[in-house]
């Protein structure tokens, strides 16, 4: 037993030296100031847990949250919390939901927040999630820092209630990434009048940051990289001074500034989508900033995976990437050009071309 315990304690003290090396030395000296808004959170998102048989799940999706779990739990000084971004478990299921809740219990933090994804929520509308997780939409206060967050994958209920002869065809449709059969995600009208009344009693100077799943700016439609009413909710968001969205669901690196709202992307611990072919052909597709990566490389399973360590020391959202392949990324709001840029790609020609593969 004793042995145990120490090997166990040695693991937790080399882990904690091996994580804050390789964090930028910035981030870790604002991570050690522990004043007013200077806190740190860490997120975590598409980790799609899927079930095969029995007790017998995707090891690779389950490998790739359980290493974004110890990772976290290794942090020294601690995030104040975690974030989930939505698509925990692959086709909506009790097995997976329990499966990735259970997987999830091992963070060794008070809070973890969740938000809801496509593949969480189309098998029973939520049912589940809600019994394991809590409400689909909701806001908190942090440190001086408003965060909402936003159920963001609805859809009309046509294509909700009546098309489809099941909860599992239903599923199904909805988990296809360019499915034509599938229906654009919407926050809805009654979320959006949630979301003005909760923002009414926040003043103009407090940061405010919301997760959504789907981005809450039009990036691809053919894939759902898209918010029907995108813009009405970022009419909800203008009159404050500081607005990041971070957001899941595309699984890779992205960052954009539409007016006084950043957007940022976070990766999945499951797998990288590619960038849309549209991405390279159409400029009107690609957020302004958007760098270009590596992807995916089929020798890595892990290539382009990871998860995230967010500062919020200005009110703006830096988000440091942990790549699975230790090549750590940063994002962070440049008050001089007065949105986020990648402090590695930004200049054109360092950024890294598009591939094709075969
Ligand atoms: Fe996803
Ligand atoms: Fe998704």
């Amino acid at each position: 037993m004793n042995n145990l315990i120490n090997r166990r304690n040695f693991l937790k003290g080399a882990g904690a030296l091996m994580a804050a090396g390789s964090l930028p030395i910035s981030l870790v000296k604002l991570a050690l100031a522990d004043t007013g808004r200077d806190f740190t959170f860490a997120y975590m998102s598409d980790a799609h847990i899927q079930h095969i048989k029995g007790d017998r799940f995707v090891r690779n999706w389950d490998r790739g949250l359980i290493r974004a779990v110890a990772e976290t739990n290794l942090l020294s000084p601690k995030p104040d919390f975690i974030m989930f971004g939505g698509d925990l478990a692959q086709l909506g299921t009790q097995p997976e939901l329990d499966h990735g809740a259970e997987i999830m219990s091992a963070l060794r933090y008070n809070k973890v927040y969740y938000v809801m994804g496509e593949h969480d929520y189309y098998l029973d509308l939520g049912k589940h999630w809600e019994k394991l997780f809590g409400p689909q939409y909701y806001g908190f206060d942090h440190k001086g820092v408003h965060f909402v967050v936003l159920n963001s994958i609805l859809t009309d209920d046509d294509w909700t209630y009546r098309r489809w002869p099941s909860g599992e065809q239903r599923m199904l449709e909805m988990a296809g990434l360019d499915n034509p059969n599938g229906s654009p995600f919407m926050v809805k009208e009654p979320q959006r009048l949630w979301l003005q009344k909760d923002l009414e009693k926040v003043s103009k100077n407090t940061p405010v940051v919301v997760f959504s799943h789907s981005p809450l700016q039009k990036i691809y439609k053919g894939w759902n990289f898209w918010t029907e009413d995108a813009e009405e909710v970022q009419n909800l968001l203008k009159p404050f001074n500081k607005v990041t969205v971070l957001y899941g669901h595309v699984h890779q690196i992205q960052y954009n500034q539409i007016g006084n709202i950043s957007f940022n992307s976070v990766m999945g611990t499951a797998w990288p989508w590619p960038y849309p072919q549209s991405y390279a052909q159409a400029a009107s597709h690609l957020p302004k900033l958007t760098v270009q990566m590596n992807r995916a490389d089929p020798f890595f399973e892990r290539d382009a995976t990871g998860w995230q360590f967010i500062n919020l020391a200005t009110g703006n959202v830096d988000v440091n990437y942990n790549l699975y392949n230790n090549a750590a990324r940063t994002v962070a709001f440049n008050t001089n050009t007065g949105r986020p840029e990648d402090s590695l790609y930004q200049a054109e020609k360092e950024r890294i071309p598009p591939q094709t593969h075969y």
